[in-house]
């Protein structure tokens, strides 16, 4: 992305936020011992307002002005870290009005106290806290309220060159997928099935938006385990995506049966997820509330769960308005995305509820992400599921509610099922449908089903 969007940023948050604002990046952090780092990850509203994916810098913004703090580099930097900037020409490069070494910090911020949000970085937002007196904790007390509401203005609403990269990132993300469906066999190992996937992405220059999941316990939310190898008779779910060099996120899932052809029980619960995530995609639009779209695919799951006779005697709506469903679709159907997949959500439920909102307590509701009317350039994503969750099912008081619209036998007759999920990254408009970023992962039975398997067999992965 050009530094001038950047300086652009940086030139409106300065005129909305009354008096100086400090935004801090990350430092780098110690993978147990000095000298060899974890991978670097900036700070994503560092990222956005500079562009700087270095450890250890910080912009002062003010008024009309930006300064950019940097340690000037060392002489032996260049030894170990290759051809080092002087800090004038980071500065200048990136659009700055004036470049400071960085131990000038902390004497100006004591002095003036900026408005200052919290980062990942503990040590750096214990820094600042000390600073400027702000009461910051990562996560918990996230700093300046006006400044994080501009923030939050500003990065929700994805501008047409963020579009860009998102659509392109997305693209590579959903080839990714394809390349994993058509690698998998019976016998590779799930993971081999991730390098797999992850190599399709480093392949054009992707890293990765999160941990890959890659799994055949879908029903485990954020697998990350990669333990088995793949079975026939099994469903794999793949829920990944990659980040593109200026830190945009994609996030896709796909679930697709190890040996291409799904059982029948398999496919009525696939076509019912693919069902409720149509009917979410259908109503997601400008001035929809996020929740109301929530809601059409959990009427889809529960009119499944009725016709496969897990729950009897009640309707669709009167099962989801007591949320019977969540029992297996205990999550939200999506969240924000771009700069994080689970885009600002460091600023609590601030970006994503109403102010003096709180999210509803009852089970699965409970972890909907975003519930607000929608806005057109926001990009969110839509992935509902169906899980067999033992230790939901197992559970007598999320079952409580349900004893006499819950056939117990039935349900613990789909054992042993997995999970299924999946997820595409839209973009909303004034008008539906929504952009479908991700739309070229396959995800009907058929496209599914003749693509698994059909890639050269990589038979040294085969065990
Ligand atoms: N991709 C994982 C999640 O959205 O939670
Ligand atoms: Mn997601």
């Amino acid at each position: 992305m050009h530094p001038s969007l950047h300086a652009a940023r940086r030139l409106s948050l300065g005129r909305a936020v009354s008096g100086p604002v400090l935004l801090l990046g990350n430092d780098a952090r110690a993978r147990n011992l000095p000298g060899a780092d974890l991978p670097f990850r900036q700070d994503s509203t560092f990222l956005y307002f500079t562009g700087l994916s270095a450890p250890g810098a910080a912009a002062w913004i003010e008024g009309g002005r930006s300064t950019l703090y940097l340690t000037p580099p060392a002489v032996d930097d260049g030894l170990w870290h290759g051809h080092v900037e002087s800090i004038e020409d980071t500065a200048a490069r990136l659009g700055f009005d004036e470049a400071r070494p960085y131990d000038e910090l902390g004497p100006r911020a004591t002095a003036q106290r900026p408005a200052t949000v919290a980062v990942p970085d503990s040590a750096v937002t214990a820094r600042a806290a000390a600073w400027t007196g702000a009461p910051l904790v990562y996560g918990e007390s996230p700093g300046d309220e006006p400044l994080i509401a501009e923030i939050i203005r500003q990065r929700r609403t994805k501008s047409d060159d963020e579009l860009a990269v998102m659509r392109a990132t997305a693209k590579i993300s959903a080839e990714a997928h394809r390349f994993a469906m058509a690698a998998t066999r019976p016998g590779v190992h799930e993971r081999a099935l991730t390098a797999v996937f992850e190599a399709y992405l480093a392949s054009r220059g992707l890293g990765l938006a999160y941990d890959t999941i890659l799994t055949q316990r879908g029903e485990v939310l954020h697998n990350h385990a990669h333990d088995a190898v793949c079975q026939a008779g099994k469903l794999l779910l793949l829920d990944g995506g990659g980040e593109s060099v200026d830190g945009y996120a994609s996030d896709i899932t796909r679930t697709w049966p190890v040996s291409g052809t799904f059982t029948g029980r398999q496919r009525a619960a696939y076509e019912a997820v693919l069902a409720a995530q149509a009917a979410a995609i259908d109503l997601a639009r400008a001035g929809v509330r996020y929740r109301h779209v929530h809601d059409a695919a959990s009427r889809v799951i529960a009119q499944f769960l009725i016709d496969e006779r897990i729950l009897r005697g009640v309707d669709a709506d009167t099962a989801v308005a007591r949320g019977a469903h969540a029992l297996f679709f205990p999550h939200g159907v999506g969240h924000l995305i771009g700069l994080d997949v689970h885009d600002l959500r460091n600023f609590g439920d601030r970006p994503a509820y109403a102010p003096g909102a709180s999210r509803d307590p009852a089970f699965g509701t409970r972890y909907l992400r975003l519930d607000l009317p929608l806005e057109a350039g926001w990009v969110v994503t839509i992935e509902p599921g169906f899980y067999v969750v033992p230790a939901i099912l197992g559970d007598a008081s999320l079952r409580a509610g349900f004893a006499d619209i819950l056939d117990l036998d039935v349900a613990e007759g789909w054992a042993g099922f997995g999970g299924i999920r999946i997820e595409d990254d839209v973009v909303i408009r004034d008008a539906a449908p929504p952009e479908v970023l991700s739309a070229h992962a396959p995800k009907s039975v058929d496209e599914v089903s003749a693509l698994v398997g059909s890639g050269a067999p990589l038979e040294a992965l085969i065990t």
